[in-house]
């Protein structure tokens, strides 16, 4: 994080801009107005990623903030405008995501601080009143866009979701000698669970699974999981965590094992706003309107001023996975209708 930080932040210098990196590392580079009293356009998205990840999903958003920063240079707005490099959107670290865009919302709850080990992030909160609007450009990670043959989406709304890290704690003992009847197997409860999480109905991954002691002549003693459950409807999201909860416990109950389980983030479903959506749209030729299964910064960012987000085809939906790929020209055409979108909100507030 401080690497990228470090290379983009020499980059938004080169711009023309102050750079800063707050106490969340989230790196800011400005473009400062005239004009008194003036609020704060943001474009921005987030530098960190998944392991093992494309090159897209996250920074794509960021220098295309610094593309549009790099034309408007030299302009009279009637905002500042800054670019944010989020830190920390996906949750790899701590398995809770938006930490950068939160921290700097002063959203981060108990839940969050008890688990964070960098203490300080707190003082990357900002004040909401500064905020005039916020847009965000991102890869779709879909395949939407592809098959309608269009290079551009905007995005009504982004799906919330719940994130779990649960444990079943069972029995190790010799996987030659136990008898299968007395066994206390913490994978195969998991595996209980998981298989039922598929077939609910939303969106559920079990993306990390970890087996203790992990021996292959051992039977699994303890079993530890994530839980990543999404929907466009909260009420079905929560349904189908309180459901999973109430199974596990019972699987738990029936095999004679303890449950662990801990809700570590919960988002709610986030609305684009109405107007800075229409204005996107018109700038992009009215581009198709899709909703993000995807997490995104726009979500906590919709919390505290108008937010809009333009989608850019991405080869066959692939991504959190090196083949993530875009065209040039795609790119090329984001870069114009964020430049246009910013224009005509600058005329709106000039
Ligand atoms: C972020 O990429 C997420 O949706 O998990
Ligand atoms: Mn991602
Ligand atoms: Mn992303």
């Amino acid at each position: 994080m401080k690497r990228a930080n470090k290379l983009v932040g020499s980059w938004m210098r080169a711009a023309g801009m102050e750079v800063r990196v707050d106490a969340a590392f989230n790196l800011i580079g400005r473009l400062s107005s005239k004009k008194r009293g003036a609020k704060c356009l943001v474009i921005g998205s987030h530098l960190d990623t998944v392991c093992n990840a494309g090159k897209y999903d996250g920074p794509l958003g960021v220098l295309l903030g610094l593309a549009v920063a790099e034309r408007l240079r030299g302009r009279s707005l009637p905002f500042h405008l800054e670019v944010v490099g989020f830190s920390d959107e996906e949750g790899v670290r701590y398995h809770t995501t938006y930490l950068g865009s939160r921290a700097m919302l002063g959203l981060l709850g108990k839940r969050d601080l008890d688990l964070i080990r960098e203490k300080g992030i707190e003082k990357a909160r900002r004040s909401h009143r500064d905020l005039l609007a916020y847009l965000e450009a991102h890869i779709e990670q879909g395949p939407v866009l592809q098959r309608l043959r269009r290079p551009l989406g905007v995005v009504t709304a982004i799906a919330g979701q719940s994130r779990i890290r649960a444990a079943f704690i069972g029995r190790a003992g010799h996987a030659g000698t136990t008898p299968m009847t007395m066994r206390k197997d913490a994978l195969c409860a998991a595996a209980e669970v998981i298989l039922v999480a598929e077939k609910l109905g939303v969106v559920a991954t079990v993306g990390q699974c970890a087996v203790d002691p992990g021996v292959s002549n051992v039977i699994p003693g303890k079993t530890t999981f994530s839980l990543d459950v999404r929907d466009a409807k909260d009420a079905k999201r929560k349904a189908a965590c309180a459901k999973l909860h109430r199974l596990a416990a019972a699987v738990a109950r029936r095999r004679g094992l303890r449950l662990e389980w801990k809700v570590v983030q919960e988002t709610a479903t986030a609305s684009m706003d109405r107007n800075l959506t229409t204005a996107l749209r018109r700038a992009a030729g009215q581009a198709p309107l899709l909703p993000s299964g995807a997490g995104h910064d726009a979500a906590e960012m919709a919390l505290a001023c108008p937010s809009a987000m333009l989608f850019v085809r991405c080869k066959d939906g692939i991504s959190h996975h090196p083949d993530e790929s875009v065209r040039t020209a795609d790119v090329a055409s984001a870069l114009d209708v964020l430049t246009r979108a910013v224009l005509e909100l600058a005329e709106r507030h000039g």
